[in-house]
């Protein structure tokens, strides 16, 4: 169990549901840990399934042992809560968080979180995080979207939380999953307010201390950053940021 809770802005909550792309889920938990914050994640029993399909992850949802979920990321910063526990810290407005980010997001929760259902601990953080104005991040996952998803997504920014979909960028040329992976991953930090370098940016090749990215495998010449003005941008690459 990590320790209590001393400043906001030392942790987040993840919510991690049975949408595909757990994957990014488990990449945004670790990148936090590594970068230093307390991670607290509960997980849907649809996710629990979805984490064994994809990634082959097994969780027992009883003991819920956050070895797998951390990797080589320090487990001590990370604790997965029954996402039945409504009487859980992050479920009160009173508890210090600094944001909440829910990756991937089913359809599910995300219409019940843009309806205000707060039927488990995941929905419940997400409502609280929207109530006292903190920052709520939510990685939808689905295609084609009904025009019910869009209406979800259109209320739940509305309300003031940040839609990051999972959609795979490719001007970053990437090579392996990981690298797709990795993009999306930034992006949900950045739409958190989180200081990361864990992936490449636009133009950009420098690594501020104590970050765990770049990795090592995009050092290399067909790096966005390393192209001539022109070879690649639809323009002269300033402001490119999709
Ligand atoms: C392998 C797998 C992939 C799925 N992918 C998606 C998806 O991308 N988006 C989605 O909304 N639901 C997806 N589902 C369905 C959800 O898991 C299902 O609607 C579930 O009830 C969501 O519950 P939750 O919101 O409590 O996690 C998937 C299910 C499985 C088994």
């Amino acid at each position: 169990m990590n320790p209590p809770p001393t400043r906001i802005e030392d942790r987040f909550f993840v919510g991690i549901t049975g949408a595909s792309g757990v994957i990014y889920g488990v990449r945004v938990v670790r990148a936090l840990a590594i970068l230093g914050y307390f991670v607290e994640v509960a997980i849907t029993d649809a996710g629990y399934r979805v984490l064994q399909i994809e990634l082959g992850m097994r969780i027992d949802p009883a003991t819920r042992d956050a070895g797998a979920l951390a990797g080589d990321a320090p487990v001590s910063r990370i604790r997965i809560f029954n996402n039945r526990s409504i009487d859980a810290g992050a479920a009160s407005g009173t508890y210090p968080l600094r944001g909440v980010i829910v990756v991937p997001c089913s359809m599910g929760t995300l219409g019940r979180i843009a309806n205000g259902y707060a039927s488990c601990l995941i929905e419940r953080v997400a409502d609280v995080a929207l109530k006292e104005s903190r920052p709520l991040v939510v990685v939808p996952r689905e295609t084609p979207l009904s025009k019910i998803h869009l209406d979800h997504c259109n209320r739940l920014a509305w309300a003031g939380a940040r839609i990051v979909p999972a959609m795979p960028a490719f001007y970053h040329l990437p090579k392996t999953i990981d690298d797709l992976v990795d993009h999306l991953a930034g992006k949900i930090l950045d739409a958190a307010g989180v200081e990361h370098n864990i992936s490449k940016r636009w133009g950009v090749l420098s690594k501020p201390p104590g970050d765990p990215g770049p990795r090592p495998d995009l050092e290399d010449d067909a790096a966005p950053g390393n192209l001539a003005p022109g070879d690649l941008a639809p323009h002269d690459g300033e402001g490119c940021d999709s």
